[in-house]
């Protein structure tokens, strides 16, 4: 049904197409018999998908990855998708509205999209008084981030504002600091003050009765030295996991004429041609350290993908781009696909 749909919504600017889909699928789930449709064509749940990570049950190893739900609005919805967990965000402290538009582009001929959206997003009360309300039990987790106007010294008040906030209403946290769309914000990945914002994290979080694995987002774009300091890092401060990886900057091997991907501009490719140079990174943090969960993301669009990504060391996967361009049922068909490899 996507195949039918995807040439009309390809009319669209993605922005008001991801409004739409968003839409279209809220209004199938509140209709009568709209959710036993929904639920009969994209639910899938078999025992053997199970997988315990960072503590957490997950039903199945599929996630949606951050920023397709900044605002934890879709969270009930899309959990009728059959994924196994949803991250919201990046969420920062206070509402902001992200870059001018256009800050969303296809590349069609290359099955990706650069995006520079910049963090658009309600705040972080916004998005509690969300979760709040949410009715299924999938597994959530928050993707939170710093306010534009906050300078890189004081990253770490705005993560903890959103820490603190969030805390009884998601499942696991994920410490965003590769997003190339928020000026400076990757320059947080460096050793010293990824190390101060993730012990700040840390030591508030191992106050908590309850302590909720914490993650840390990486872009695919570090060199090996910047890699072994996080691997360091994340012995160190015993962290939960990494999230492998964010949109590249990388502009190299695409297909698209070099005049529109000039006069697109500045942003975060993903998709497609991200999927190899996610890969190499997540292989090379497995080969260094065979113990610490990694979620992969970047560039899975079909089952196959998601069984490469599991074999070059994750845990779970996530997907973006991939539902743009094969729609909501990529979902069930990486899950099945992952059931002839158990
Ligand atoms: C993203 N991504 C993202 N990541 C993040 O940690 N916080 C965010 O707010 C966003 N926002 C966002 C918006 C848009 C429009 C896109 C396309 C992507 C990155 C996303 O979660 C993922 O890491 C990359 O897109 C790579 O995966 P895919 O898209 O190739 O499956």
């Amino acid at each position: 049904m996507y195949k039918l749909l995807k040439p009309i919504l390809f009319l669209f600017q993605p922005e008001k197409a991801h409004k739409i889909t968003t839409g279209l699928l809220r209004f199938m789930l509140k209709i009568p018999l709209g959710k036993s449709i929904i639920r009969g064509m994209f639910y899938f749940e078999d025992q053997r998908l199970e997988r315990e990570v960072f503590g957490l049950k997950f039903k199945n190893p599929v996630g949606l990855a951050a920023g397709f739900d900044k605002n934890a609005e879709l969270i009930d919805d899309f959990s009728n998708l059959g994924f196994g967990f949803i991250e919201i965000g990046t969420i920062t402290p206070k509402g902001q509205p992200g870059n001018p538009q256009p800050r969303l582009f296809r590349l069609p001929q290359d099955e990706a999209l650069i995006n520079r959206m910049g963090f658009n997003n309600e705040g972080v009360e916004e998005a509690v008084g969300r979760l709040k309300n949410r009715k299924s039990n999938i597994i959530v987790g928050g993707n939170i981030g710093k306010n534009k106007v906050t300078s890189n010294e004081n990253a770490l008040d705005d993560y903890l504002i959103c820490f603190e906030k969030l805390y009884d209403y998601v499942d696991y946290f994920v410490v965003n600091v590769s997003s190339p769309n928020t000026p400076e914000l990757r320059e947080l990945q460096e050793k010293e003050p990824l190390m101060k914002l993730l012990k700040g994290l840390q030591d508030v979080n191992n106050k908590r009765k309850l302590p909720k694995p914490i993650l840390l987002k990486i872009a695919p774009d570090l060199i090996e030295s910047q890699l072994d300091d996080i691997i360091d890092i994340t012995k160190q401060l015993s962290l939960d996991g990494l999230i492998v990886s964010n949109t590249t900057i990388d502009r190299s091997g695409l297909t698209t004429n070099a005049e529109n991907i000039e006069a697109i501009g500045a942003g975060g490719l993903s998709g497609k041609p991200v999927f190899n140079k996610s890969n190499e990174v997540l292989k090379y943090i497995r080969r260094h350290n065979p113990t610490v969960h990694i979620v992969a993301v970047g560039g899975v669009h079909s089952g196959q993908d998601a069984v490469e990504k599991i074999r070059c060391g994750a845990n779970l996967v996530q997907i973006y781009t991939g539902l743009v361009y094969e729609g909501p049922s990529l979902v069930k068909r990486i899950n099945k696909e992952l059931l002839k490899h158990v």
